[in-house]
């Protein structure tokens, strides 16, 4: 196979690409989905303006031989489009892509769907959970979806080998910072790795302000204080998350501090959203539409690679560092149609 290596104006490879299947989900997350914003009358991406499975693959092909090699399924929620384990087939028969991966609320996540995602050469899963608390996580979920439901998704996952599991707590302050210990101490010794997040400036939905950031230093002193811990050298460079080991042996936790100590300088990640647009941040603008590429403008393999190279060449963003009063203000893209 045809493998070059493509680096940004910063020097940054091309290694792992976000693939985000419907911009829609059954939550409102108040911080990802707010109902106010996301209500009844809200314009969800029509059927037809999706990409299908068989050209999202066609599009990760020619990313995985510009040296991608981690591919993650996002949405929305990627679990409510219709058989998603056809694009998992697709998706695990791609040489060369070494990692295969879901993000899911799991509140769909069945044993029997599990299985099948397992069958069809998922590897393994992350589960957004903010709480173990009905109260606070249906104040968050907004649905009424009971933390229960949530659990059972990630038991499910785990019986059918999607493994390791890691667990995404977004913290906000003021909401659900007095779930952090609770969190970690259910989450200790089972070999699910939680990983705290701090909350972010995505889109232009969520009111965010500074104040709101309840900052990683303290998540870790707060658990350090009972459940002592130390650093661990990441698994991969790039790593978004700071990996802390239990001085008891109890498994590792994460934590990802992108607003106090950004990690622009190693970001090698791209996010295809379901209409094929391609960002090239987690806080863009703009993109590249891939999806004219594909279907209107016929691009051949050889020429979708060059216009991806072309554009990779071209990147560079590195918002989290730059972030300001002006820059929070942008007409951003939001989180739950860019994809986590
Ligand atoms: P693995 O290491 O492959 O398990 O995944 P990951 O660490 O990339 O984690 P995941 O995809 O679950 O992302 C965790 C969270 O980190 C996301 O929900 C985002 O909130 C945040 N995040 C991931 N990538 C970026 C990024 O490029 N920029 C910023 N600012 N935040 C990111
Ligand atoms: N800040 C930080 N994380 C967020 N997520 C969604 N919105 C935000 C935000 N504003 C998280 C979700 C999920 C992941 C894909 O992104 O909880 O775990
Ligand atoms: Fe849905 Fe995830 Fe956004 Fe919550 S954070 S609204 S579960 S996409
Ligand atoms: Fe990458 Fe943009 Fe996130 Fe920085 S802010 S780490 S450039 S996605």
């Amino acid at each position: 196979m045809k493998n070059e290596t493509v680096q940004d104006r910063l020097a940054r490879p091309l290694r792992d690409l976000r693939i985000s299947v419907t911009d829609r989900c059954n939550f409102r997350c108040i911080y990802c989905m707010p109902r106010h914003k996301f209500g009844a009358r809200h314009q969800f991406l029509p059927r037809r303006e999706l990409l299908s499975y068989e050209e999202i693959a066609r599009v990760a092909r020619a990313f995985v031989a510009l040296g991608v090699r981690k591919l993650r399924i996002t949405g929305g929620e990627p679990l409510v489009r219709h058989e998603l384990e056809r694009l998992v087939r697709y998706l695990a028969e791609i040489p060369g892509a070494a990692d295969l991966s879901l993000t899911t609320n799991a509140s769909r996540l069945t044993p029997e769907k599990a299985r099948i995602l397992r069958n069809a050469g998922l590897q393994r899963i992350t589960v957004s959970l903010d709480a173990l608390d009905d109260r606070t996580f249906m104040a968050i979920n907004d649905v009424g979806v009971p933390v229960a439901q949530v659990l059972e998704g990630i038991e499910n996952a785990e019986a059918a080998g999607l493994a390791p599991i890691k667990v995404n707590m977004v913290v906000k302050r003021g909401v659900n910072e007095h779930s952090i210990l609770p969190m970690a101490r259910f989450f200790h010794g089972t070999g699910h790795i939680l990983r705290f997040i701090e909350y972010m400036d995505v889109g232009q939905s969520n009111g965010w302000r500074l104040n709101d950031v309840f900052p990683g230093s303290e998540i870790v002193e707060k658990i350090h204080a009972e459940l002592p811990i130390e650093p661990v050298d990441p698994n991969y460079p790039g790593e978004v998350a700071k990996r802390w080991r239990y001085l008891d042996g109890g498994g590792e936790i994460g934590v990802i501090s992108s607003v106090t100590q950004p990690f622009c300088g190693s970001c090698a990640r791209a996010r295809l959203s379901a209409k094929g647009t391609l960002y090239t941040c987690l806080f863009a603008t703009s993109g590249y539409d891939l999806r004219h590429q594909i279907r209107e403008a016929r691009a051949s393999d050889e020429q979708l690679r060059r216009y991806l190279t072309s554009l990779w060449r071209k990147r560079q963003d590195r918002y989290s560092q730059i972030r300001a009063d002006n820059t929070i203000q942008l007409p951003k893209i939001e989180m739950s149609y860019i994809g986590g």
